[in-house]
This record gives C-alpha cells, sequence and structure tokens, in this order.
C-alpha cells in the first residue's frame, strides 16, 4: 500500500549538470508546499519495483508552481537510473521528511557551508533566508572536486545575490584546497556568525572544530545509509552524545543536528 505521503510524480525536467552531476525537477506540489530547507525526500530510483529501495535526497529547490528539484550525483545503480529517467516518466516520491534548518538568531551573520553533493540543500535554505527578512550577511562557501562540478552551483547562489567563495580540490576554481580554509578568510572573528552545513563527514567535523573553537552555533546535516526515511528500520541510528548506548535517528531526528548532538570521531 502507497503511504499517505508517497506520490507519483512527474518529471519535469532532467539536467546534466556535468558528467556525473544531474538536476531532476520533479511535479510535487503537496511537497513543494510544506518542505523546510534541510528536509529530504526519498525517491524510488525507477518506476518499477527494482531497486525496491527508495533513496534519499535533500530537497535542492521548490517553486510556487508546485516542483521540488533534486541534485544528486551518480555512485551506484540508483542514481544512475535516474540520471537517466526523462522529462514525463514518472517516480514514487515520498516527503518532505526529517528535521531541517533553524535560524538562531535573526540578527546573526550567517555561512552557508558545503562539500559536494552536501550543496544541494544550501540553495533552497539561502532562498528561505533572503525571503525570512534577514538582515545580516549572508555568504556561501562552497566546496567541490573542480570547476566543472561548481561552475552553474555558483551561479545559481549569485543570482540570489548571496556572497560564494569557491574552494576545489585540483585548484581549478577559487581557493587550492579545504572549504574550511575559506572559513578564516571570509568570516570575521569579531563578528557574530551561525553556520549551517552539509557535506562530507570529515569536512563537516571541521566546520564543527572551528566553530567550537570560535564559539559560533553550528548546525550539520548528517548522512548515513536509509531504508525506510521515516523511523521504522533503525538503520540510520547514530550515537547520542554523553550515552553512546542510546541513539538517535538520522531519518527523524534529523537530518539536522545542533553540532553538539553529534558524537564526533
Ligand atoms: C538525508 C540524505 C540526503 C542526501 N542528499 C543527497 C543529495 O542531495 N544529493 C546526492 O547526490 N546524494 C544525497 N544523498 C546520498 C544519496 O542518498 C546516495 O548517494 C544514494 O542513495 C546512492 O544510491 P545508489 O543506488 O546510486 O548507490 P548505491 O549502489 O546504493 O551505493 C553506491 C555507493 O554509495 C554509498 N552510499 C549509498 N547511499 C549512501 C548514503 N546515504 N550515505 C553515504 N554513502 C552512501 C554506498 O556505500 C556505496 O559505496 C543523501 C543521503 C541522505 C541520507
Ligand atoms: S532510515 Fe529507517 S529508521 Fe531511519
Amino acid at each position: 500500500m502507497e503511504h499517505s505521503l508517497t506520490r507519483p510524480s512527474e518529471v519535469i525536467r532532467s539536467e546534466a549538470l556535468g558528467s556525473d552531476i544531474f538536476r531532476l525537477t520533479i511535479m510535487a506540489p503537496q511537497i513543494a508546499d510544506t518542505a523546510q530547507p534541510g528536509q529530504f525526500v526519498m525517491v524510488q530510483a525507477a518506476s518499477g519495483q527494482d531497486p525496491l529501495l527508495r533513496r534519499p535526497f535533500s530537497i535542492h529547490q521548490v517553486s510556487g508552481n508546485g516542483t521540488v528539484q533534486i541534485l544528486f550525483k551518480v555512485v551506484g545503480r540508483g542514481t544512475r537510473l535516474l540520471a537517466a529517467t526523462t522529462k514525463g516518466d514518472f517516480l514514487s516520491v515520498f516527503g518532505p521528511l526529517g528535521k531541517g534548518f533553524t535560524l538562531a538568531k535573526q540578527n546573526k551573520n550567517i555561512a552557508m557551508i558545503g562539500g559536494g553533493m552536501g550543496i544541494a540543500p544550501l540553495l533552497f535554505l539561502g532562498k528561505w533566508i533572503l525571503r525570512s527578512g534577514f538582515s545580516g550577511k549572508l555568504i556561501a562557501l562552497l566546496g567541490a572536486r573542480n570547476s566543472a562540478e561548481i561552475n552553474s552551483l555558483q551561479e545559481d547562489f549569485n543570482h540570489l545575490g548571496i556572497t560564494t567563495a569557491i574552494a576545489t580540490d585540483d585548484g581549478s576554481r577559487g581557493h587550492h584546497g579545504l572549504v574550511t580554509q575559506l572559513m578564516l578568510q571570509h568570516m570575521d572573528p569579531g563578528e557574530e556568525w551561525q553556520v549551517l552545513t552539509c557535506g562530507p563527514y570529515p569536512m563537516m567535523r571541521g566546520v564543527a572544530e572551528i566553530c567550537q573553537g570560535m564559539n559560533w552555533p553550528c548546525q550539520v546535516s548528517m548522512e548515513t545509509m536509509m531504508a525506510c526515511g521515516m523511523g521504522a528500520c533503525l538503520g540510520c541510528a547514530i550515537s547520542k552524545p554523553n550515552d553512546l548506548h542510546s541513539y538517535q535517528h538520522v531519518c527523524k531526528d534529523g537530518p539536522v543536528f545542533a553540532m553538539s548532538e553529534i558524537v564526533w570521531k
């Protein structure tokens, strides 16, 4: 039986943003109407039953006309099938799921820090912050493997009027090195910042370390393997700090957590 949040949703557009990075625009008005930045959807990778399990993807953008976008990199079978979907295909999409980002204080500067496909939810987040009447400084520090991976995404942020700084692994665009190194170049320690981050675990651990040192509040969007996305399979359990024998679930309690809620390894 289909869950009430599951919609057979039409693919409106499929774009290749690089050799292995794709953006799908899906008609899903119920999700677009209620989604919060940082939440995710579970997407069936093909219209049949194979592969059976849906795959989790951050909500990349929503529009007033009912579309939802996901941005993804091809890493295995499910994402390869998703990359092959075309306009007019129907996919089963389940969501919005999980807890997204929240703003601690309206007047603190905000740094959104993303790495790789962790950049996906930050565009939605940036739009949401701008629409909220936020009056402080808003910057996006974005890390990628190379220039091809980040070019069009950087343009999307710039179109919103958000200041961006880029770090690439190969130095083909922006700073040659880690996105964490951009933090101290672009975030004045004398100012009050709140940091919202999504990306590979080592990157977020580095971001959290800097934030702890600076006493800046930081929210991190965690990624684990997920089978159900709704708290039923317990496959996404992570330890709670101060009690390693009790667990929280990334799909329900997160994926966004305060950095202090994570046991950093
Ligand atoms: C909350 C959440 C949001 C996500 N948002 C995005 C997004 O916006 N864009 C995007 O490209 N990806 C995102 N992911 C990761 C995405 O779900 C996986 O890349 C996808 O499920 C892989 O499916 P596959 O069938 O192609 O790969 P598989 O064949 O299942 O696996 C291929 C490889 O990827 C690894 N892998 C698979 N799933 C995950 C996972 N959840 N976490 C870590 N490693 C994994 C496997 O260990 C394996 O090495 C998100 C994951 C979570 C939990
Ligand atoms: S993915 Fe099943 S409980 Fe979280």
